[in-house]
């Protein structure tokens, strides 16, 4: 059984890495200010390590990592970084500030990674394994390694790089399926495996990060915890490379739901999951399915007549969970135009928003053009009205915006206000319909060579008073894709919101270079 340093030997440490891992998603980027309050969620919800960035990608995610680690009191902040010395002192550097910092280095421990694209012998990759977590432990205590693509690691050779990453000073030892390939009974029998074979093994915790490109993710990290893994890494929502991450909150409410068969525990309050969903859901752009287990809208509806009359007789019927236990509140009208500050301060913290008072002031303001334009305002309402702050760093800014369509032969128009590096611009434009005239508009007042991949409108709530929530994605020719989100009334404001966020989030992404693989 894996020790815990005195603590609980069957507490599984939930490591997010929805900051990294997961805005390695394609078309997800967020800036600093938005992975704060990310943090500030995940802290708040019980998330015992926070991966905030990979500080050597980029100026930005090396302040994201910082700033977080400054705010951040109770969870272990980590830094990515790869087994060099500059991407271990910069990560050093980026967590230095955190009451608990952890420097996470990696290397490629499988042949085919370590022929094609390390071109480093098995002998050389060891030599690195020891060097690097020698150079993280003299910058910090708290040092995991991970062997990527460990779980097509030979295993002779995955004992010999663990006992020395052990032996170095990494006291996690995480072993990713990071092609998403493994099934769970040969995951599990490989941690087994690990942490029987290598001789120093119960000096460190086993850790185990899955990718869902077989679906498996969950049902790989649930596996490996029941063969002695005591770290799951996970992202909100399963965002992530390619087909995602392993879901936190699938994981976490499995091992609360099925405590009979996996008696094992978390420190997340599972109340703040639908609240961390929606939030990362609307900064990344990227809609939860309405059937995704745990948070999707469907999660907890019951449509068939058998169903909804076993429900009524006793809810066990057919839920196994509680909505409330993920923080879902039945949508109920909460607030008017006639409301006022106290009230709606207070509703914000019933639901888990805690906000500065400028903050608190802004959006009080955006709540009253809200509530005259909308009778009702639903909780759903205030979560799009809270998320939807305004973007302080962002160098393109929509001001105002008039648009002209209908039936008549005269082309749709669009006159336009946007606010760019801190200037105001204006332009007429027209188009094929009322959207395209505005996103020419945007063209035309900032031009750049970027596609519309997506373009999608859904609504809040129900109605047609009901602000539409519009998703855009934008592709650099291939080379990157950045996703935007905005909510409003006004579809045709909303769309030019989500727009513009997803063009900033591209400029952003401009910036940050995807670092390569190590050579020998
Ligand atoms: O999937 C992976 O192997 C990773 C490592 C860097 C931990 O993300
Ligand atoms: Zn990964």
């Amino acid at each position: 059984m894996t020790k815990m340093n005195g603590t609980d030997a069957n507490r599984v440490i939930i490591f997010d890495t929805t900051l990294r891992d997961g805005e390695q998603s394609p078309g997800a980027s967020m800036n600093l200010e938005e992975k704060l309050r990310i943090a500030a969620v995940l802290e708040e919800m019980g998330v015992d390590v926070i991966e905030a960035g990979f500080p050597i990608a980029s100026e930005g995610d090396f302040e994201a990592v910082s700033e977080i680690a400054k705010v951040v009191k109770k969870s272990t902040v980590a830094g990515l970084a790869r087994a060099t010395r500059a991407d271990i002192e910069r990560a050093g550097e980026a967590v230095k500030h955190a009451e608990r910092g952890r420097i996470h280095t990696f290397i490629a421990t499988s042949p085919l990674h370590m022929q094609y694209k390390l071109q480093m012998e098995p002998e050389k990759v060891l030599e690195r394994i020891t060097e690097s977590v020698t150079i993280a432990r003299n910058l910090v205590d708290d040092v995991e390694w991970s062997a990527e693509d460990g779980s097509r690691s030979e295993h002779d050779f995955l004992c010999r790089c663990v006992e020395a990453a052990i032996k170095a000073g990494a006291r996690t030892i995480n072993i990713p399926d990071t092609v998403g390939y493994a099934v769970p009974d040969e995951y599990a029998a490989l941690i087994g495996m690990l942490m029987n074979r290598v001789p120093n093994a119960d000096q460190a915790i086993f850790s185990v990060h899955c990718h869902n490109d077989l679906g498996l993710a969950v049902a790989n990290s649930l596996a490996a915890v029941k063969a002695g893994a005591r770290q799951v890494e996970c992202t909100v929502n399963g965002l992530g490379e390619r087909a995602g991450n392993c879901s936190m909150e699938e994981v976490v409410m499995a091992l609360r739901t099925r405590q009979d068969a996996m008696p094992y525990s978390t420190g997340i309050d599972t109340t703040h999951i639908t609240r961390a969903s929606r939030l990362v859901s609307s900064i990344t752009g990227f809609p939860v399915q309405p059937n995704k287990a745990i948070v999707g809208a469907n999660a907890f509806a019951h449509e068939s007549g058998i169903h909804q009359d076993g429900m009524l007789k006793h809810a066990q019927t057919y839920e196994i969970m509680t909505p409330e236990s993920v923080g879902l509140t039945k949508s109920k009208i909460v607030l008017g135009k006639h409301s006022g500050r106290n009230a709606f301060k207070t509703k914000l913290e019933e639901m888990g928003y805690k906000l500065g008072d400028n903050a608190l002031n802004d959006a009080f303001k955006r709540f009253k053009d809200l509530a005259d334009l909308k009778k009702d305002v639903f909780d759903e309402d205030l979560v799009a009205l809270v998320d939807e702050e305004t973007r302080v760093n962002d160098r393109i800014n929509l001001v105002s915006l008039e648009i002209r369509c209908g039936t008549v032969h005269r082309p749709p128009h669009a006159s336009m206000e946007l606010e760019i590096d801190g200037q105001v611009k204006a332009c007429e434009a027209t188009g094929d319909g009322p959207v395209d005239a505005a996103f020419n508009a945007i063209k035309a007042l900032f031009p750049h060579d970027a596609r519309l991949q997506l373009y999608q409108v859904h609504a809040v709530t129900q109605g047609t008073d009901a602000q539409a929530e519009v998703t855009v994605r934008l592709d650099d020719h291939g080379e990157r894709t950045a996703q935007g989100a905005a909510a409003d009334t006004d579809t045709m404001v909303a769309s030019v919101k989500a727009y513009v966020n997803a063009l900033n989030k591209l400029l952003t992404k401009r910036e940050k270079k995807a670092p390569e693989a190590l050579s020998a």
